[in-house]
Parts: C-alpha cells; sequence; structure tokens
C-alpha cells in the first residue's frame, strides 16, 4: 500500500531517553529501507540534559549506520523541573554511553536546534514531518523566532499529553508536555491538525525481553544487538521499578507510537478534539485537558489517537529493527 506520493521527509525532535532510542532505530531502519528521509535530528532538554540528549543521539546514529545526519543541541528551558534520569539512567542510555564510540558530532560546533527546524521548515515549506518526542522546548523557541513556522510544517506529530489516564510524572500530566508546559501551549495553538499519540495509548505498548532476543538472533554479534539487549534490560528494570507496567515484565516504548502512526498508519483509531493544557495549577501544571463537546463553536486542533492494535505495532516494529540487525556490519 502505497501510503504517500513520495517517502516522507522527516525532522526527529527528541530527548533520548531509551524509548526514544528505540524510536531513533526504528527510524533508521526505515531510512534506510527508503522508506522515509531523515533531515535532521533536533535534540532537547528532558529526559537527561541538553549536552547528554546531543551525545546520546550522536551516538545512536553512528549505531544505526546514519552518522552523517545533522544533531542540533537544545537550550536549556528558563526553569528547573526533575528529570527522568531515574527512568533513563544518568546518561539517558540506560547507563551504557561509556560501552559506545564517542560522539562524532561536535556538541560546540553544532546550530541549535530551533534554528535547524526554522531553516529547514522555510527550504521545505509543506514538505517536512516534525516528528516530536520530547518536550517542545524546541518547536515553541522555533515558533517564537519566527512566528507561524510551525504552520510550515507538512505535519506535526507528538508523543505527549494523558486525556483519559493517569499521567506518569503527576496523576495528571505526562513528563513531555509537564515538562515545558509553556512550550507545549504555544504549540497547541500553533496549528490545527497537529497528531498526538498520548499515554492514553502508549500505556499499551509494553516491550519485552523475549520481543529483544527475537530481534537480536537476527544478528546477535553485532554491537547494535548486543546494545539494544542490554538496554532493554535496564529498562525493564527501571519500568518494574516505577510500575510503568503494573508489574509486567517490559517497558514502555512511548515514543515509537509516533512512527507506527506515520508508517503504519492502520494500527490507530483517531478522534479530533480541541485540546488544551494547563500550565499554573499547582497540583495540575501540564495536565493536558480535551474539549470535544462541540467542535463547531470551539475548533479542534488536534488529532488524538484513540486506540491501536499493539499486536500489530510490535510486529512492525520488530520486524523493522531485524532488518536494521541483519544489514548492520559486524
Ligand atoms: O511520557 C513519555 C515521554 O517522556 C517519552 O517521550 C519518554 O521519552 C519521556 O521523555
Ligand atoms: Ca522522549
Amino acid at each position: 500500500m502505497a501510503k504517500f506520493d513520495r517517502i516522507p521527509k522527516i525532522i526527529l525532535d527528541t530527548d533520548p531517553g531509551g524509548d526514544d532510542i528505540f524510536a531513533l532505530f526504528w527510524l533508521q531502519s526505515l531510512v534506510k529501507q527508503g522508506l522515509a528521509e531523515l533531515i535532521a535530528v533536533t535534540t532537547a532538554g528532558g529526559n537527561v540534559s541538553v549536552e547528554k540528549t546531543f551525545s546520546s543521539a550522536s551516538r545512536i546514529l553512528s549505531l544505526g549506520g546514519l552518522p552523517n545526519v545533522e544533531v542540533g543541541r537544545g537550550v536549556a528551558v528558563g526553569h528547573s523541573r526533575d528529570d527522568a534520569a531515574h527512568i533513563h539512567g544518568s546518561d539517558g542510555m540506560g547507563n551504557l554511553s561509556s560501552q559506545l564510540p564517542n560522539p562524532i558530532h561536535s556538541y560546540e560546533a553544532t546550530r541549535y536546534s530551533e534554528d535547524i527546524l526554522i531553516e529547514r521548515l522555510n527550504q521545505m515549506p509543506g514538505e517536512i514531518t516534525v516528528i516530536a518526542i520530547a518536550p517542545l522546548t524546541n518547536l515553541a523557541a522555533a515558533e517564537k523566532k519566527s512566528p507561524g513556522i510551525l504552520k510550515k510544517a507538512k505535519e506535526i506529530i507528538i508523543m505527549g499529553g494523558a486525556f483519559t489516564c493517569p499521567g506518569n510524572v503527576t496523576p495528571h500530566a505526562e513528563f513531555n508536555l509537564w515538562f515545558d508546559s509553556e512550550a507545549a501551549e504555544i504549540v497547541l495553538e500553533s496549528r490545527c491538525d497537529l497528531v498526538i499519540t498520548s499515554l492514553d495509548i502508549t500505556r499499551q505498548l509494553i516491550f519485552t525481553r523475549e520481543m529483544a532476543q527475537s530481534i537480536a538472533q537476527t544478528n546477535p554479534e553485532s554491537e547494535l544487538a548486543q546494545f539494544l539487549l542490554k538496554l532493554c534490560e535496564f529498562m525493564i528494570g527501571t519500568a518494574l521499578e516505577y510500575r510503568e507496567t503494573n508489574g509486567v515484565s517490559g517497558f514502555l516504548v512511548h515514543d515509537a507510537a509516533t512512527l507506527g502512526y506515520l508508517f503504519y498508519p492502520e494500527t490507530l483509531l483517531w478522534k479530533r478534539a480541541k485540546v488544551q493544557i494547563e500550565t499554573r495549577g499547582e497540583w495540575t501544571r501540564g495536565q493536558t485537558l480535551i474539549d470535544d463537546r462541540n467542535l463547531a463553536k470551539q475548533p479542534a486542533n488536534t488529532w488524538i489517537a484513540t486506540a491501536i492494535d499493539d499486536a500489530r505495532f510490535f510486529t512492525n516494529l520488530t520486524e523493522d529493527l531485524k532488518w536494521l540487525i541483519k544489514f548492520e556490519k559486524t
């Protein structure tokens, strides 16, 4: 099924994190299969610091075989929010970064993520899909610096929010939109067709040890296979410790849901809604609120995922990761 009239051009905005890393490997597989073009990876602070998310993105691009993709550096947000190192490791990579080659991109020499977004969206208006799997700091910074720039994206796909289920960083808020709620508010007001995969569906996406083993056996001696197995073990450990998966042995690959939509849209169901975010509540800051009572009066600004076929999602994810590993040089 040809979903696209031509392969999607993508900018991935990310804060590696274990689930970001799985999403970036999945995307690299699709690029190497000729199904996508990766224009740039823009990094943000969130799971860990801007320096660490930059280094991780550089390392993962090397490991996945796309070392020449440009990586942007994030700007530190103007507030001190707790990061998610307790879930993802102090380096955001399951504390495995010391086992990988050094980053090949220079943090000091690289451009800021917001400037890459502005330049590329102006160069190719209506052509680039922005996949946002981090706090929305970079997207908001681009919009503030160049008002209307986010409308020049072909599509913006966001992992964030929690509508009919509890949050993960507080009882009411999901981490990405809680970490920089003001940025999220700017992005939610930027266009009327944002695509959001929230905790409502990503809480189903439990990646297991068995899945990792099935992928790794494709090329068990490869560095990539070994890394994925170790990262999976680390993420399963913290997921169990922080009850992310209600005791099921696995971890949630939240961010990969965005790729599930873009490349396998038949695996999700959607609805239109007006989404707003609480930015001031002492107990509810970062909470995302749906108003779908009367979209004629209160126009929608999003498509939100309401269901996902998790079995087919994981078949697609594991097959594409097997493809990447099979062709990785050992
Ligand atoms: O709430 C899930 C999101 O927060 C994911 O992007 C994960 O990487 C964490 O940053
Ligand atoms: Ca993330």
